[in-house]
């Protein structure tokens, strides 16, 4: 849900957790974790690293129109059901809806060349396969020189809103449409 995240860039350093005299705590809520400014903060560097954590590159994501986005893909088997774009302003951190982020309809998908949604698509799929599981909501990013990234997969995953698509459905069908041993 976008909870627990820090940015770190030379000058630019944000989390969305709280510290507060010396202290990591985590907000209430689900929603709401905003960022704060935690630039040349080493006491809260010192903290965060007695914690455990996951370190990763961070992926410039391709700007269109000025926003950050990524691609959750629910995955099925080998097909991937649907893909849910998220967009949040340019200087978000994180495109969880759960932390202001915006869903948007696969029409979102038409900005992108083709051959780069078949990656993701394959990337989905092969990811869903190397964790040996049959259904994930897998976190795509697509990176400023249009190389794909898979960076979650969730094995419970959030459904799309139903008015948007209708995943249980689509599911029940495939589980009753296929051959059974
Ligand atoms: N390496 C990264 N570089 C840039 N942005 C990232 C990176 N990893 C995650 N994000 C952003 O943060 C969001 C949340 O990260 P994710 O790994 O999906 O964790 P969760 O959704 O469980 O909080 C992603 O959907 C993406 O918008
Ligand atoms: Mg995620």
């Amino acid at each position: 849900m976008g909870k627990g995240m820090t940015y770190m860039e030379k000058g630019n350093w944000k989390t969305n957790f709280r510290f507060e005299g010396g202290k990591i705590t985590s907000p209430r809520s689900d929603h709401g974790w905003t960022f704060i400014d935690v630039t040349d903060n080493v006491e809260f560097l010192k903290e965060i690293l007695t914690k455990d954590i996951v370190i990763e590159e961070a992926i410039n994501t391709y700007k269109l129109d000025d926003i950050i986005f990524d691609l959750r893909l629910y995955v099925f088997y080998d097909e991937v059901l649907h893909i849910l774009p998220r967009t949040n302003e340019k200087n978000a951190i994180t495109a969880n809806i759960s932390q202001g982020g915006q869903g948007r309809s696969t029409r979102f998908l038409k900005k992108f060349p083709k051959n780069i949604i078949n990656k993701a698509v394959t990337s989905g799929i092969r990811t869903i396969k190397a964790m040996d599981i049959n259904f994930a909501g897998v976190d795509v990013m697509i990176s400023t020189d249009f190389k794909v990234y898979v960076v979650e997969l969730n094995a419970f995953p959030g459904f799309p809103k139903v008015s948007r698509f209708n995943l249980s459905k689509r599911i029940i069908q495939l589980i009753e449409d296929r051959k059974w041993n």
